[in-house]
């Protein structure tokens, strides 16, 4: 493993317990639509799905208790997420393994039915290698469905509630924070152009069949969304999406 994804892991150890089911299905991300209103997953009853960053393991449990799949797997990059996984999926049978997603280690090819990813992708290091291992893993006519933070949302800074662009959205990048959760867990991560994961999803042999930019999900139509300079709140998310999702085909 290359040093930087040796110093993301274990900041993520670090950070795993604030995971525990925040970014998970049936929600795509911080008050996003869910799953119930977008219906972007085929049916995976008795299926095989792969979960790329399965955290806290509660998209998986998902997987299986409300979409019926049978084989649940997974790749994670942090021991300590791997360990509260084992625990949310006890009983379930589930084969998780402790990898960066952007490595080869020879998990089935042409094997899964939905290949998914929530709120984890951007987080690779190298996104070409992970979108065409992704690939390999589908079956031919299998899906590929993840949610992101909308590349240019990390860009947007709200100060008293005007929202200002922050950065250069155009400076694709390895940015490092120091960080994060509030922790000294410091992370790297490589910020990407919306085009950027579109076009390389195609270069890795995708038919792209959704493109979603969020919009408050329906739990959210009634709270009140009060001035918030938050990175993620109900103030920015009503002015400009939270989240980036794609539903993707082999
Ligand atoms: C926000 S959490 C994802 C939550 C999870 N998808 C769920 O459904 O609960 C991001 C996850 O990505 C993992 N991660 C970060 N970089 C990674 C990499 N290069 N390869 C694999 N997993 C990675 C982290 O360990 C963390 O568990």
């Amino acid at each position: 493993m290359n040093q930087l994804l040796e110093s993301n892991r274990k900041s993520w150890d670090k950070v795993a317990h604030y995971f525990n089911g925040v970014d998970a299905l049936p929600s795509y991300g911080p008050f996003t639509q869910t799953e119930d209103e977008l219906k972007l997953l085929d049916d995976l009853q008795n299926k095989k799905v792969l979960d790329i960053g399965f955290g806290s393991g509660h998209s998986l449990k998902y997987m299986a208790e409300e979409k019926g799949a049978t084989e649940l797997w997974g790749v994670d990059l942090s021991t300590e997420q791997k360990l509260a996984a084992e625990k949310t999926l006890q009983g379930l049978e589930p084969r998780l393994f402790c990898a960066p997603m952007e490595q080869e280690i020879d998990l089935p090819k042409d094997y899964f039915d939905c290949v998914y990813s929530i709120y984890a992708l951007g987080w690779t290091t190298d996104l070409k290698a992970t979108l065409k291992l992704i690939h390999s893993y589908l079956k031919q006519g299998g899906s590929f469905v993840f949610s992101w933070d909308h590349p240019l949302y990390a860009h947007i800074s709200s100060e008293k509630g005007v929202i200002t662009l922050n950065g250069s959205y155009q400076q694709e990048g390895l940015h490092t924070f120091e960080k994060f959760k509030g922790e000294n867990a410091p992370m790297t991560i490589h910020t990407r152009k919306l085009a950027t994961y579109i076009n390389e999803l195609i270069q890795a042999g995708f038919i792209i069949e959704k493109v979603v930019e969020s919009d408050e999900g329906a739990h959210f139509k009634d709270e009140d969304a009060p001035v918030s300079d938050q990175y993620y709140s109900l103030y920015k998310t009503r002015r400009f999406p939270s989240t980036l999702i794609i539903k993707a085909r082999k």
